[in-house]
């Protein structure tokens, strides 16, 4: 079993996506491990993207993140990482297919609804940044 990060963004809470998102992942099978509904301090925005750091659009980014409100979650199984990033879709979603979150519900690059951990080890990083020893695996969810 694996755990992912996910990130509904502010575009995503503003449209109300919150419940559709949900029933998405519930559906295909991932379980609900941790879920916060809060604003981002801009450090903890800057940290979450520090790869991103050097890009021109860095602080567009940031900025976008820090203004409103924002859905963080973690989600368990199987390859929960590549799982949840095919759910998600294309980064752009004008490339993302009909089907997927960012393909069904967004159009821009920079406002494109939902983040996703894009490898294990972002995961561990971003699920610590967020939730720190609580997004940990302890005693098992029930079923
Ligand atoms: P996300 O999966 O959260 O990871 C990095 C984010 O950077 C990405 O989604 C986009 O929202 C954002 N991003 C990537 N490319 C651009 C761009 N050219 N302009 C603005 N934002 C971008």
């Amino acid at each position: 079993m694996e755990r992912t990060f996910v990130m509904i963004k502010p575009d995503g809470v503003r449209k109300g996506l919150i419940g559709p998102i949900l029933t998405r992942f519930e559906q295909k099978g991932f379980k609900l491990q941790e879920m916060k509904l809060m604003r981002i301090e801009r450090d903890k925005a800057e940290q979450h993207y520090q790869e991103h750091r050097e890009k021109a659009f860095f602080g567009e980014l940031v900025s976008f993140l820090t203004s409103g409100q924002v859905c963080a979650m973690v989600w368990e199984g199987p390859n929960a990482v590549a799982a949840a990033r095919l759910l998600i879709g294309h980064t752009n979603p004008a490339n993302a297919a009909p089907g997927t979150i960012r393909g069904d519900f967004a159009l821009e690059v920079a406002e494109n609804i939902i983040h996703g951990s894009d490898s294990a080890e972002s995961a561990d990083r971003e699920m610590e940044l967020f939730f720190g020893t609580d997004a940990k695996p302890g005693i098992p969810s029930f079923d």
